[in-house]
């Protein structure tokens, strides 16, 4: 885990509609909806598994908790999750994300290519976490539940 502080946090919410913006910048996001009562995670990046409902399968990825300041002025917080290994829209589903370990703070970057080029190296440092000890202690609390399955 090196320097990187792991994280013990879960959340469960439901798919919502976000901006339309994540597909151009090449990194679609699901936006969640917490449950009311959740405790989001402070603002920031993060790796974690993101486990679907209706399939049951766990997938690989990276979260947004922020309020977009590369692109929004209001302080509003979206929570968005970025899938490595599906391209599927969960829109209007049930999601949970295990977070494993936080990457860096948000940043109101010059432009969206500056976005972009931090987001590509957020998903590698985010695969490496995930791949962990610590990160496939936290997969092992994502399957838990029977019928869950490992994304491939
Ligand atoms: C890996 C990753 C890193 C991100 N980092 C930042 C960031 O540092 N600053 C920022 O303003 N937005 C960041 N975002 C959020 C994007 O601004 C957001 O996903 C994009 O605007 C699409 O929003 P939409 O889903 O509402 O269309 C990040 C998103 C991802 C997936």
């Amino acid at each position: 885990m090196d320097d990187t502080p792991a994280v013990h946090a879960h959340l469960t919410g439901t798919v919502v509609h976000g901006a339309g913006r994540g597909r151009a910048l090449g990194f679609p996001t699901a936006n969640l909806a917490a449950d009311p009562g959740s405790r989001i995670p402070p603002s920031a990046i993060y790796s974690g598994w993101v486990v679907r409902h209706s399939t049951g399968v766990v997938h690989r990825g990276t979260i947004s908790i922020g309020s977009n300041p590369t692109f929004c002025d209001t302080a509003d917080v979206h929570v968005e999750v970025y899938c490595h290994d599906t391209s599927d829209e969960f829109y209007g589903e049930r999601v949970g994300v295990w977070f494993v370990a936080r990457i860096r703070a948000t940043v109101k970057f010059a432009s969206p290519k500056d976005l972009v080029r931090a987001a590509r190296q957020d998903v590698l440092r985010s695969e490496a976490l995930l791949a962990s000890d610590h990160g496939r202690r936290v997969l092992t609390g994502a399957l838990g539940t029977p019928g869950k399955t490992l994304s491939r």
